[in-house]
């Protein structure tokens, strides 16, 4: 049986921004999603992936898209080739937490694997991109970037069509942070299209939105450089701030952020697509991150506590 795996990942800064070719910060989660490959008498999928509820439904035109791409782009013809793919693995579907380009990535390596074609990293990460067209629409490539190489990264994409900008930032110690789960599922695609539309029709209020999150973007790689992560949480905040101002949080993010904040949580901010899916917490130390989590449990959100960085 042939096998591939994709990492999850989650986005300290720039979701959406990184769509433009503002650079973004990410880091993949060691969570992830296996495909698994077998021969048979005919196409299909068996999705044994854990997901928040109502995800798979919400998300099932994304996925199907999104096989369909990889496949296309292998030249893989399934009705010559029938294969049996399934997915499974610990990495917790949700929205925000890249678990279709965790899929694409973990399907391409698959098949590289069935049909032993020794496809590299850079080659998975390609394919896996165009998968991610399925679920993004005009994705950035941080996703597939973060599920294919894991680390912690920095990412510009390249406007041009070029290579992407891809830098590895070590910290010197890991860093503890918390996911709390909104429990919402959104097309990433309608999302980032929906954003499209506000920045067309108020050019002026995005281009502002745009220069503040430069800014504070590279502000966010120095914090991390000298593991400042005081100020890696207020600018967590700030970047919040301006995905709250395009539309991006929703009640149960900010209820989230709220309750956290006073357990503890130094930084907060909704993570991937918005709208619902992940808050990303700043917990350090794992005392805080404990407090932080149980807090957002006893609301009745989901979480998840994990690190990142080094
Ligand atoms: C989704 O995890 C991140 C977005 O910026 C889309 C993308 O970068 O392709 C919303």
């Amino acid at each position: 049986m042939a096998e591939g795996f994709g990492f999850g990942k989650v986005i300290l800064f720039g979701e959406h921004f990184v769509v433009y070719g503002l650079p973004g910060i990410a880091s993949a989660i060691s969570d992830r999603t296996v495909a698994t490959i077998e021969k048979s008498k005919k196409f299909t999928i068996v999705d044994n992936r854990p997901a928040t509820e109502g995800y798979k439904t919400e998300k099932k035109g994304e996925m199907e898209r999104s096989v369909k791409l990889v496949l296309d782009f292998m030249k893989i013809d399934v009705a010559e080739t029938p294969v049996k793919i399934t997915l499974s693995g610990d990495l917790i579907c949700a929205s925000g937490i890249g678990a279709s380009a965790a899929m694409a990535t973990s399907i391409a390596r698959a098949f590289s694997d069935y049909f032993n074609l020794r496809l590299d990293d850079d080659r998975i990460n390609r394919i896996s991109f165009e998968g991610e067209k399925g679920s993004a629409g005009t994705p950035s490539g941080i996703d597939n970037t973060c599920a294919t190489f894991g680390g912690l990264l920095w990412f510009e994409k390249n406007m041009q069509g070029g290579e992407n900008k891809i830098e590895l930032i070590e910290t010197k110690r890991p860093i503890e942070v918390v996911l709390g789960n909104t429990g919402i599922s959104k097309e990433t695609k309608e999302v980032v299209a929906d954003v499209r539309r506000a920045r067309d029709s108020d050019p002026k209020k995005y281009e502002r939105i745009f220069r503040d999150f430069r800014k504070l973007v590279g502000e966010g790689r120095k914090a991390l450089d000298h593991y400042d992560l005081k100020t890696l949480g207020k600018l967590m905040d700030e970047n919040h701030r301006l995905l709250k101002e395009m539309n991006l949080s929703c009640r149960e993010a900010e209820e989230i952020i709220s309750v956290a904040k006073m357990a503890g949580a130094t930084g907060a901010k909704i993570t991937g697509t918005g709208r619902g899916g992940l808050v990303i917490l700043l917990t350090p130390g794992r005392d805080v991150q404990e407090k932080v989590a149980k807090a957002v449990e006893a609301k009745g959100y989901k979480t998840l506590r994990t690190k990142i960085g080094v």
